[in-house]
């Protein structure tokens, strides 16, 4: 049976009072990409992180993070949240019997990931305010005392340590898969407040260290309307399609702009267009279908072949964070339903065209 903390026990901060909480995380999918490596020229992979037990990336680093709170007396978590965090905060909160608190910016956040929250039976706190908003409160909550019942509560956004240590896991996943990682390995993946980078880099660099693997170059990619690390300030009024990444003020900058420099890699933007275009691509020509958040990662490396920027002889893995089947309402935006048919072969066969 799957389960990561005792896969990667070595690396991780497990010991012998830690419960081995699992839904069933991690081992995802690596694929080939054959239509967006004959797009780009590169050999390029898809980590089909939407295969995690609540559809996102999140669920590597959660279940260290809830598993940890359990160990160390906590009765309630709470995390700030464009969606996925609090989506995998609220099942891994039910799964170990924790009272989950989710801060969210209300009316952003994708609707599959809200049913989620609420399905697991979190206690949803929508704010007139965005996330960076809603991270300070959150951040607020945690501190000991902060509650009048004087309850302490975990925070498990990526600030939690933990997270990162669960997070770091894909990494090793990458490298296990593909065996043997030379340097013109790329990877490349949307950053929103950093902590996937950050953990993705540290991953790598704990595998260089144990002689397991050379180190890629980290590509971080960023919605243009929210793209803070790449302008080098603060965003005050963050804004993209991409909810999930809706940031301005990243918690993890400093492990961003460290794993793009230590690595030679970069961050920059792309436009809601060019995100909207690599979503569509994924789903119709590659039969992937991410959420529009983890097409920012493709997005910009269509758009560095296009300008020639791909080192040569590439071999690129694109993270995809999360499923499409989260924000069904950016999918059917641009697709309409056809009307009902008659329940006649004739009436199919004219509509088919064929
Ligand atoms: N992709 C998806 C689907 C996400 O949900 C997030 C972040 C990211 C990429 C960016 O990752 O924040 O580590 O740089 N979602 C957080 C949340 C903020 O609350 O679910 P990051």
């Amino acid at each position: 049976m799957k389960n990561l903390l005792t896969t990667y026990r070595a690396h991780l901060p497990i010991t012998s009072h830690t419960p081995l909480l699992t839904l069933g995380e991690g081992d995802t999918p690596l694929i080939a990409a054959p239509a967006l490596s004959r797009e780009t020229g590169a050999e390029v992979f898809l980590k089909l992180e939407g295969c995690n037990p609540t559809g996102s990336f999140k669920d590597r680093g959660m279940v260290v993070a809830v598993a940890k709170a359990v160990e160390e007396g906590a009765r309630a978590v709470i995390c700030a949240s464009t969606g996925n965090t609090a989506a995998s905060a609220a099942a891994y909160a039910a799964r170990a019997g924790l009272t989950c608190a989710v801060v969210i910016p209300a009316g952003k956040i994708a609707l599959g990931k809200l049913a989620q929250a609420m399905m697991h039976h979190a206690r949803v706190l929508p704010i007139e305010g965005n996330f960076d908003t809603a991270l300070k409160l959150a951040r607020e909550l945690a501190e000991p005392g902060s509650t009048p019942g004087g309850a302490s509560i975990t925070l498990v956004n990526s600030i939690n340590p933990y997270r990162i240590e669960g997070q770091k896991t894909g990494a090793f996943e990458i490298v296990d898969a593909l065996g043997d990682v030379s340097e013109t390995l790329c990877v490349a993946l949307p950053v929103g407040n950093a902590g996937n980078i950050t953990a993705y880099w540290r991953g790598f660099t704990e595998y260089h260290r144990a002689g397991k693997s050379k180190l890629p170059k980290m590509f971080g990619f960023q919605a243009a309307g929210a793209a803070p690390l790449v302008r080098g300030a603060p965003i005050e009024n963050p804004q993209t399609v991409a909810t999930a990444i809706r940031i301005g003020n990243p918690a993890s900058w400093r492990g961003a702009v460290a794993a793009r420099d230590e690595s030679g890699g970069l961050i920059e933007a792309v436009t809601d267009d060019e995100i909207l275009a690599a979503y569509h691509f994924l789903a119709e020509r590659e039969g992937v279908f991410c959420e529009p958040a983890s097409a920012a990662g493709v997005a910009g490396i269509i758009q560095l072949a296009r300008e020639n920027r791909l080192p040569r002889g590439a071999r690129i893995v694109c993270i995809l964070t999360g499923s499409g089947l989260k924000d069904p309402d950016t999918a059917m935006a641009r697709r309409e339903l056809p009307r009902p048919l008659p329940a006649t072969i004739d009436a199919l066969t004219r509509a088919l065209g064929l």
